[in-house]
């Protein structure tokens, strides 16, 4: 753990390290509270930097033993505390060094390091924790081969991995102990490090690669769990033949392996040929699944076997260049979600995630560029900004430089970088140099924070058939970052005729609009079009080319003919949204002047038609008859925000829709109430997902016969998505069917923690006073457990960041009971208190009570006698004034 006292790290002070480590030979004797670790480290002083005395990273370490080129080191040539391993005098050439420390994983609650979940032995070393492990110069860009022996109790431990091949096993004669060697060829940093020791069923499966080579894979879980990872290798072996074709990436070893396990800080992890995951990214059946398990379970399967190549092959050069591998590999796993399931409802769930997370992020006091310039703790930057946008950034290189260039410069990167740790400016550098482009002023979109308002103004000139649109852009200040420059916007965009086609695109300047987008690079510019006879609807930034909030003169009217015509099917979601948003933020502000909300039959009405199409996919007809989220409309506000008001309103416009488009949603339920047995393929996921969408409006429009029907659904179901859509619907009604459903519900699965967890989330989400009394109790209830990041996110995690309503009360009780569950919770385990603590990230945005509250809670948790550098960073950052 980076200490108080420490200095902020800044990208400008990189230097490249003075000394380099070629191999490491790890020796760890595992046992439950002294876990002995042997590590020979063959150094070398780095040719491409100065001499230097050497410094190794540790955290927490004890050091027992000291050895340099096979000789004890006496104590005056060497300085250890837990934290530093110095050595003043170190030989100027080439040497080994043999150290031992002992480790306690039992006592490990921070999950960073080696650490138990349940009686497993597992490891989690991005970004800082293989300095809990070993001293070690513990950053990406010094990579070394690997060799692992792991040695324990037979009982306690019949399985022993660790990154790359197996080259030995064995008993250690004598003992009731075994050891397995494993040794892998690739150079790696020690983040991508990873051993596990424990009690563990597995699946087996094999993968031949596109060259023709066999690989092993194993998906490890809890004994007896072994059916419920199926539907996971499944979902590797198609992420590994998708890599295969639309990257041309070869996976390298003789085997892959995922280990499931359930104590994790975050969704999962790619160390080299031994993902390791949190459980719920692994573990499905229909009973206990939901569809959004099943599609989090592919994507995240999917995103940590393609850091194989983004990532590990290539990995950072430091931990300011993250998104190089997270803005990629999630760009690469939302294709590959794409090419499985449908390739406009997945843009659709994207952006809504990119809406509700980073643009929220990029308004709030957290705002920070993709590739930040300075950290006082890495852990906080596995953000929504490097993640997402990092993603949306990718996104738009392809935008730009179309499909075939795009792949020209991802080929050139994998070429020229294969083995090294990179930085951002050499990989935008392979695309500039594969398809001859000057990338210079793309490279702002990771410099500046924010998201850019763009705002455009069609007009339509009848006697000379043009059209033309001015569009200007702005980039809102962030913290540290008062000015702004203008950004390169990819915009695509279309022109559709009253008859609904899309116009051919001629500019009056004769230049082509290439595959229809318009690249946006000035404060202000105008184009006009030719040869446009009638006044055209403009459909602009479909598919969300860029990641920016768009204002546009398009009137009701429009927008409801785009929801009815556009070619784009993502802005005929868009177009819905924006209808719904602009008449709940209206109706938010009569709210709260104390005037009457207004009906919007039109929009009302467009959705009809929407319900109507029989063409379009269920999938898609359910997305679009999910509203604005509360949180969307808060964050559409901006500014005096009152959660109780948005959720009057937008309750109100859920019975209306449910009023209006009664009969169809009815037709809807009954249609798409089949008895077939369940299967988790994205079709059969999109029916379900509108069944029970229509079910939720049903019940919010006409009460009791449609409470009846969730009660039904609830007590038949025979898959969990049914039965949690069912239960999620009647907990919205204070019926006597939700009190009987959560007691079965809990009498159900009580044995199952992954599915408590659903319990848990659905109490605390529930939007009534009675709530947070609910989710305190619900803390000492004997499945909780403040120990496990799953229970925590469930159930302090849903209250936090899904009930607006509740954790933002008017008396500032929610607040409260968030500040005093990260203050208990930071001093076990830090990454995940400050994560909960960013629940706060929208304070400013308050109306003025509810704001007055949050900060006082904010300036207690800063109060505090001590406090993990996580979760300073996290309330320092919250509470700055710029
Ligand atoms: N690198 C992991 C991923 O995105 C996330 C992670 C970060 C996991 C830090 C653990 C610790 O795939
Ligand atoms: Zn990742």
């Amino acid at each position: 753990m980076r200490t108080d006292q420490d200095q902020p790290v800044r990208l400008a002070d990189y230097q490249p390290p003075s000394w380099l480590v070629e191999t490491v030979d790890l020796d760890v004797a595992l046992h439950p509270t002294e876990t002995r670790v042997r590590a020979k480290l063959r150094l070398k002083p780095n040719p491409a930097a100065p001499a230097a005395p050497l410094a190794l990273d540790g955290d927490g370490l004890t050091l027992r033993s000291i050895k340099l080129n096979g000789a004890p080191l006496a104590a005056e040539n060497y300085a250890a505390t837990p934290d530093r391993l110095s050595i003043a005098q170190p030989p100027r050439r080439p040497f080994v060094l043999e150290l031992e420390t002992v480790v306690d994983p039992t006592a490990n609650t921070a999950l960073s390091g080696l650490y138990r979940a349940g009686d497993t032995y597992c490891t989690q070393c991005e970004a800082e924790g293989f300095r809990r492990i070993t001293y070690f110069p513990d950053r990406p860009d010094v990579m070394a081969v690997y060799t692992t022996r792991i040695e324990a109790e037979k009982s306690e431990a019949p399985v022993l991995l660790a990154n790359g091949n197996l080259t030995e096993a064995g008993d250690v004669a004598g003992t009731t102990r075994h050891y397995a060697v494993w040794r892998d060829p690739f150079p790696k940093p020690s983040y991508l490090f990873a051993l596990v020791g424990g009690v563990l069923g597995h699946v087996a499966d094999e993968f031949v690669t596109m060259s023709g080579r066999k690989v092993a894979l194993r998906i490890y879980v809890e004994p007896g769990r072994e059916s419920r990872a199926d539907f996971a290798m499944d979902a590797l072996k198609r992420a590994m033949r998708w890599d295969e074709e639309a990257f041309g990436r070869e996976y390298d070893l003789n085997i892959f392996m995922i280990v499931a396990v359930s104590a994790f800080n975050m969704g999962a992890m790619e160390n080299k040929g031994l993902n390791i995951f949190n459980d719920k990214y692994v573990l499905a059946s229909p009973e206990t699944a939901t569809d959004e398990d099943y599609a989090n379970i592919d994507g995240i399967i999917a995103h940590e076997y393609f850091h194989n190549w983004t990532g590990n092959r290539i990995t950072c050069r430091d931990w300011f260049q993250l998104c190089l591998k997270e803005g990629l590999t999630v760009f690469r796993d939302q294709e590959y979600t794409a090419d499985q399931r449908s390739r406009p409802v997945e843009r659709i769930s994207d952006v809504r995630a990119l809406r509700a997370h980073q643009f929220v992020e990029d308004a709030g006091p957290l705002a920070h560029p993709v590739r930040p310039e300075v950290y006082r703790e890495i852990n906080n930057f596995y953000t929504p900004t490097v993640y997402e946008k990092g993603a949306e950034i990718v996104r738009m290189l392809k935008v730009l430089l179309g499909a075939d260039g795009f792949r020209k410069g991802m080929d050139l990167y994998f070429a020229r970088h294969d083995g090294q740790a990179a930085t951002v400016e050499q990989f935008i550098a392979c695309f500039a140099k594969a398809t001859d482009r000057d990338l210079a002023q793309f490279m702002r979109w990771y410099r500046q924070a924010g998201t850019p308002e763009v705002a455009v103004t069609l007009s339509h000139d009848a006697k000379a058939a043009t059209c033309t649109l001015e569009i200007a852009q702005m980039l809102p200040a962030t913290p540290g970052q008062p000015v702004k420059e203008p950004q390169v916007i990819p915009l695509a965009l279309g022109l559709v005729a009253p008859d609904g086609r899309d116009l051919p695109l001629r500019r009056a300047d004769g230049r082509a609009v290439e595959r229809g987008v318009l690249v946006l690079t000035r404060p202000a510019e105008t184009f006009v079009f030719t040869n446009v006879p009638q006044r055209p609807v403009a459909s602009l930034n479909r598919g969300f080319s860029a990641p920016i909030r768009l204002t546009a003169n398009l009137n009701a009217d429009d927008l409801r003919f785009l929801a009815a015509h556009d070619s784009d099917a993502f802005n005929r979601w868009q177009a819905l949204q924006t209808l719904a948003v602009t008449l709940l933020i209206d109706n938010v502000k009569a709210l709260r002047a104390g005037q009457p909300m207004r009906q919007d039959a039109g929009f009302l009405s467009a959705l009809g038609a929407i319900v109507a199409d029989t063409a379009l996919e269920p999938a898609f007809v359910a997305r679009a008859l999910t509203l604005p989220t509360e949180a969307d409309v808060a964050r559409e506000l901006g500014r005096d925000v009152d959660p109780d008001a948005i959720f009057a309103a937008r309750n109100a416009l859920r019975t209306a829709v449910g009023d209006a488009l009664g009969p169809a949603l009815r037709d809807i339920y009954r249609r798409l109430s089949v008895s077939a047995p369940y299967s988790p393929d994205a079709e059969s996921a999109g029916r379900r997902n509108l069944k029970n969408v229509a079910l939720d409006l049903l019940a919010a429009s006409s009460g009791s016969a449609a409470i009846a029907i969730a009660a039904r659904q609830y007590a038949s179901a025979d898959n969990m998505t049914d039965r949690m859509a069912a239960i999620a619907t009647l907990s919205l009604h204070p019926v006597r069917e939700r009190q009987a459903a959560i007691d079965d519900f809990y009498r159900r699965y009580q044995v199952d923690p992954l599915v408590i967890d659903k319990w848990f989330a659905l109490q605390a989400a529930i939007p009534e006073a009675a709530t947070l009394d609910r989710v305190k109790e619900l803390t000492r209830h004997p499945a909780f457990s403040l120990g496990n990041p799953n229970r925590v996110r469930s159930l302090v995690g849903a209250f936090a960041m899904m009930n607006q309503t509740q954790f933002n009360r008017a008396d500032g009780a929610g607040y409260a009971f968030l500040t005093d569950t990260v203050l208990a919770l930071d001093g076990r385990n830090p990454q995940v208190a400050s994560r909960m603590m960013t629940a706060f990230k929208s304070w400013r945005a308050l109306e003025p009570g509810r704001r007055g509250k949050a900060e006082a809670e904010l300036r207690r948790v800063a109060a505090a006698p001590s406090l993990s550098t996580d979760v300073r960073d996290i309330v320092e950052r919250s509470l700055a004034d710029t």
